[in-house]
């Protein structure tokens, strides 16, 4: 499995802005975006380019999954974008409004070149109807795909619908979307939040993603990174509760009995399962249960490789 069914925040940074890509190279999100797409505007897509290029020493040494959103392959700034992505060695690129045939092309474009950076992923951005009915082929069309991403505004607009701070319009697509990405091992990657300034909003909108299946939520301001980091791990009851559950499984099975009961509610396998990968997840992250507190305390600072949802 793909170390993108772990990244949590993934940062969007419109590439033109050269203090905001500098800045995110040393914030907290498990991996950056820069956009050389929709938040560029046509005339600063080459000073964009030339931002990523220039930074390429920098990017390295971020040691952070370093993601480039490029322009639609049938746009006329696709083959320099790519260019530009193989110049630098990035992690991965970000392919919108995509379909299997533009990412069959993509595929081959980045195989077919000289470079030596030609290790790259590819991921998706499934903004379309069209996508999402065709989903279970784009996330299977090349072994370079290692997540997808659902884009809800271009979506919703696709379909002609209002987009809603609720997010009802978009329940059905987030699922189908989670399920078809996780069904195959990849990372599904939430839409992100656009109401920066609000972080009830912005915990409604994960919460829902993270029933739906996602494994990570896009950010498009620095004050949504914590959040989404923080939301996208257990909370303290489940911790508390997961290692309570596994402890009384591990006796109940040396005992020679298949079920327990804890707290009035049976626990079998599956739920012994579910509640020692929460007990990973809680140890991977040097999450610790202190006796104080009412709040466990992450006691060393993840870093983007190593900050398992999964
Ligand atoms: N990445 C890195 N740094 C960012 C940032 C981002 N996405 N968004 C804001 N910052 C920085 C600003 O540079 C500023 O830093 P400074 O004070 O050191 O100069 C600080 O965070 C506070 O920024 P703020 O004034 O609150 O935001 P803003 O009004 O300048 O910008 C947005 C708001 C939404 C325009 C901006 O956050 C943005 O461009 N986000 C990304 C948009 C994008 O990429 N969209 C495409 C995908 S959906
Ligand atoms: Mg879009």
């Amino acid at each position: 499995m793909d170390m993108s069914t772990t990244l949590r925040s993934y940062l969007y940074v419109p590439c033109d802005k050269a203090r905001m890509i500098d800045k995110s190279l040393i914030l907290d999100s498990d991996a950056v975006i820069f956009d050389l797409e929709d938040a560029v505007a046509g005339s600063r897509k080459q000073i964009a380019r030339e931002n990523l290029v220039s930074r390429t020493t920098a990017i390295k040494a971020s040691n952070k999954p370093t993601l480039v959103r490029v322009n639609g392959v049938d746009s006329p700034f696709f083959s320099e974008d790519l260019a530009a992505c193989l110049e630098v060695g990035v992690w991965g690129i970000v392919v919108p409004k995509a379909d299997a045939d533009a990412l069959r092309y993509v595929d081959k474009e980045i195989s077919s070149s000289t470079s030596r950076n030609r290790d790259i992923r590819i991921i998706p951005l499934i903004e379309t109807a069209y996508a999402l009915e065709t989903i279970s082929e784009i996330v299977t069309v090349s072994d370079r795909i290692a997540a997808a991403q659902f884009g809800a505004e271009d979506f919703t607009d696709d379909l002609g619908i209002e987009r809603t701070v609720a997010g009802d319009e978009i329940s059905y697509a987030r699922n189908r979307f989670a399920i078809a990405c996780r069904g195959r091992g990849k990372g599904a990657v939430d839409t992100p939040c656009t109401d920066f300034h609000d972080s009830d909003t912005l915990l409604r909108d994960i919460h829902r993603a993270r029933a739906a299946g996602m494994t990570g939520k896009t950010c498009i301001h620095p004050s949504q990174i914590a959040v989404v980091n923080d939301a996208f791990l257990p909370s303290e009851k489940e911790v508390i509760e997961s290692s309570h559950i596994w402890e009384l499984w591990k006796s109940a099975v040396s005992a020679g009995d298949g079920t327990v009961v804890y707290h009035g509610k049976m626990i079998d396998r599956p739920i012994a399962m579910r509640a020692e990968r929460v007990v990973n997840i809680a140890k991977r992250h040097g999450l610790t249960l202190s006796p104080d507190s009412q709040y466990y305390q992450a006691q060393t600072r993840t870093s983007g490789y190593d900050n398992g949802t999964t």
